[in-house]
């Protein structure tokens, strides 16, 4: 059976979370020495060179957002490191174990990403249903700023930052990074049009990096074990490891970090097979946002570009997997109201068209109208709102439907 590969969970089955110097015994802090020894450019090209992308869900090249970011403006003096906390992707439950379990490891990522792009401030975005893991951020910034890791010229080094907590209200469409921004501004969560991307114009008007829980706590193993061992895990393009979360139809649903590339049947073995033995037949990746696939894509390597290649998404690692005896029409309907309530309603595209596609799928299977044509329709207006909605969550609806529509299209 395949193995987990920890970077992000690294000794988390050893350290007590709430104890900085179980951490720092198992060599945490120590990438910080060798970082303030290179320039934050040097920093920045051994990111790129390591093939590091966003955990978050878009796979963005982390090394490329850090360039923007460290060169968009050479006045500023101000510039923000921001943890995006919020997790608001269903079947998304990864980040909630990295803090509660190993909350030192996303503050040392937090200030090697202030040390490459010159930032004197930080903030986690983290969603307030999250307590225990608030609470443990809370100590571990407390902590580490008692040992000198944060605040001013931190281990003697030029860096000087500091990391602030802020709570988000569980809102889906606030950990898009602009409506985020706007959140953490103190205003209504409502998305701003882009570009201006946050790398040039971020939180209050500064060029701002916004990354996942999960990016920044592989950035001290490529400090410290360099970024040819990080390039070497995985698969060519997507390289290092990404926990993938499980839930629906297996028998042990959860989490397990794996190296990129792991198939969908190995994650199921992992997760101790088919619940009741009742066969597969189909799995959601990437959450709500995401694509169903069928049991011809159980052997494709899980990375960015092979499921791009075949129409699938990685997404944020989220999988969802359904037995045969699962009613499709019933979980397209629960992920189309999902869209539907998250809808900020600044748009008519969305607004409008959540509402319509759910009024639809109310109808399928009652007269007048045939299954196939409210069916074409939906995937018809899913499309219109892909090309015309303002922000990402008007342009969701088409990743399920047409999916879905491909395999199983007289089902929905
Ligand atoms: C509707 C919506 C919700 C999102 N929710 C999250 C989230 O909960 N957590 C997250 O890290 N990224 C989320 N993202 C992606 C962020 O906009 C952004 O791409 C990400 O935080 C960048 O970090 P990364 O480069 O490390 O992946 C969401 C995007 C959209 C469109
Ligand atoms: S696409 Fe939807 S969520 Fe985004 S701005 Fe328009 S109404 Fe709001």
């Amino acid at each position: 059976m395949i193995k987990e590969k920890y970077i992000a969970l690294e000794n988390t089955d050893t350290i007590r979370p709430d104890s900085i110097d179980d951490y720092i015994e198992y060599g945490g802090y120590s990438s910080l020495e060798k970082l303030f020894s290179m320039p934050p450019s040097e920093v920045i090209d051994k990111m790129q060179n390591s093939g590091l992308r966003g955990r978050g869900g878009a796979g963005f090249p982390t090394g490329m957002k850090k360039k923007f970011t460290y060169e968009s403006c050479e006045t500023c003096e101000q510039r923000y490191v921001i943890c995006n906390a919020d997790e608001g992707e269903p079947g998304t439950f990864k980040d909630r174990p990295i803090m509660e379990r190993n909350p030192h490891k996303l503050i040392e990522g937090m200030i090697i990403a202030a040390w490459e792009i010159g930032a004197t401030k930080g903030f986690i975005y983290i969603r307030a249903e999250y307590y225990t893991a608030t609470k443990l951020l809370e100590k571990a910034l407390a902590d580490a700023r008692e040992k000198g890791f944060l605040g001013k010229n931190i281990l003697g080094s030029a860096l000087s930052f500091d990391i602030e907590i802020s709570l988000g209200a569980g809102s889906y469409l606030c950990g898009e990074e602009l409506t985020l921004l706007e959140s953490l501004e103190g205003k209504r969560g409502y998305p701003r049009i882009k570009p201006p991307f946050p790398a040039e114009k971020g939180l209050f008007g500064k060029p701002t990096l916004v990354n996942n829980v999960e990016t920044l706590t592989h950035l001290p193993a490529i400090i410290n074990n360099g970024d040819e061992w990080y390039k070497s895990l995985g698969t060519e393009k997507s390289s290092g490891t990404k926990i993938f979360t499980i839930s629906g139809d297996v028998n042990e649903p959860g989490y397990f970090e794996l190296e990129m590339g792991v198939t969908l049947r190995e994650l199921i073995e992992l997760t101790g097979g088919m619940k009741d033995n009742i066969p597969f037949k189909t799995a959601l990746l990437g959450g709500a946002a995401g694509t169903f696939v069928d049991s011809s894509m159980l052997d494709e390597p899980m990375d960015f570009e092979n499921l791009q290649e075949k129409g699938a998404t990685l997404g944020s690692g989220a999988v969802m997997i359904f037995n045969e005896q699962q009613d499709l029409h019933a979980i397209m309907g629960s992920i189309l109201e999902f869209f539907k309530h998250e809808s900020c309603g600044k748009c008519v595209p969305c607004r409008v068209g959540t509402s319509m596609l759910v009024d639809w799928h109310r109808q399928i299977n009652k007269k007048p109208l045939q299954q196939e044509d409210l069916v074409d329709r939906m995937l018809a207006q899913s499309r219109f709102m892909e090309k015309t909605s303002l922000c990402f969550l008007g342009k969701s609806p088409v990743m399920p439907l047409v999916s879905a529509a491909k395999y199983f299209k007289n089902e929905l």
